[in-house]
């Protein structure tokens, strides 16, 4: 079967964003049937920023495991793990950190970002980030990724690192991969600012949906969110310049598994004052019973490490045969 791969970072909590750009979308597939399914916690990436304090990083992993599974990822049909706990993933790494070319690398607008004007104080590892982020997707041979928007060039930089690894080497051996980018909430914008895309490092709360939010903080933001003064249009091409009612609407159809003109057949032509209520309570009815589940998880955090382990046994017996085929056609003495 063909085989999905995707991470996310325990750098925080989970927002709204990496639940409608990418949650909602792995346990689409995991449901689907025809593919296996791998999804990661990638605490190896959570550290390249800034390092965290120890007892934060084993928080935020657990928590975003109660995360995947609150929100239906099943651990008896797809492999859960955490990235540093299979470590065929750090050691393609290395080998895909001399296969990228630094040219490549300092064109990531990710890199640009998250470096600003002050690179030389940033990380080797905020640079070489998505050589490791190659190395999760192809230690597996996985042919599709699940993603928001924002991933889209560091999955084009992994069919550039698995074409040149084939190419220098004379072999067929890393599947050109797939980005999978779909639905109409792609890129979940900042409830503050229709500019920005919503973001667990936003240093205001009201910018952002937490999964861990409970229902009132849910419907506050929502009724707070920032909206422009006119009625919703009623065809989808009436949002194009009105970013913070657009996001609003695919926040809505996001939620309720529904197309963008679908949603505006039913409510063009509403006020805001009108559509926010309705929105709220779509929110709080499909987001406050996973944050009620996490936390009820996150009583045992004994059961989620055994869930952890066992994930990071069945996929060692993928990524362990893989990275012996790749020392030996790169001439590794084992
Ligand atoms: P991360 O942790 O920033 O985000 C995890 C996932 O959530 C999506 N996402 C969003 N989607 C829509 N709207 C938003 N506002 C929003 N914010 C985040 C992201 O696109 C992502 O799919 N580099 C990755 C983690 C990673 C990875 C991988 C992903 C590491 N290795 C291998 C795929 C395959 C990242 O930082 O995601």
């Amino acid at each position: 079967a063909p085989r999905v791969f995707s991470g996310i970072q325990p750098s925080g909590g989970l927002t709204l964003g990496n639940y409608l750009g990418a949650i909602k979308r792995f346990v689409g597939m995991q449901d689907e049937g025809g593919f296996e399914t791998v999804y990661c916690m990638v605490d190896l990436h959570a550290i390249t920023a800034r390092l965290l304090d120890p007892s934060e990083l084993s928080h935020n992993t657990r928590e975003l495991a109660a995360g995947f599974i609150a929100s239906g990822i099943d651990p008896a049909k797809s492999i859960l793990i955490n990235q540093s706990q299979v470590p065929e993933h750090a050691q393609l790494a290395w080998i895909f950190n001399c296969v990228a070319r630094m040219g490549w690398m300092s064109r990531m607008t990710q890199w640009k970002d998250k470096s600003g004007k002050n690179a030389e104080a940033a990380s080797l590892g905020l640079f070489a980030y998505p050589a490791l982020m190659a190395a999760d997707i192809l230690i597996y041979h996985a042919t599709h990724v699940p993603v928001g928007e924002d991933q889209k060039q560091h999955l084009e930089l992994t069919r550039d690192i698995a074409a040149k690894f084939n190419h220098d080497y004379g072999v067929e051996f890393f599947p050109i991969t797939e980005p999978v980018i779909e639905g109409a909430a792609t890129r979940v914008m900042s409830l503050r600012d229709g500019s920005k895309k919503m973001s667990k490092s936003d240093p205001s709360d009201a910018s952002r949906i937490n999964m861990t939010d409970d229902a009132d903080a849910i419907a506050k933001k929502i009724r707070k969110a920032k909206t422009d003064p006119d009625a919703l249009p009623s065809e989808a091409k009436g949002l194009e310049d009105r970013p913070e009612a657009r996001n609003l609407v695919n926040i809505y159809a996001g939620l309720a598994d529904m197309s963008v003109d679908q949603v505006l057949a039913d409510h063009g032509g509403a006020q805001f004052g009108q559509f926010k209520p309705a929105l709220a309570e779509l929110a709080v009815e499909k987001l406050a019973p996973i944050s009620s589940e996490m936390a009820r998880l996150m009583d045992d955090t004994a059961e989620i490490d055994r869930i952890l382990a066992h994930g990071a046994e069945q996929a060692r017996a993928i990524t362990a045969p893989i990275l012996a085929r790749t020392y030996e056609i790169i001439g590794m003495v084992r």
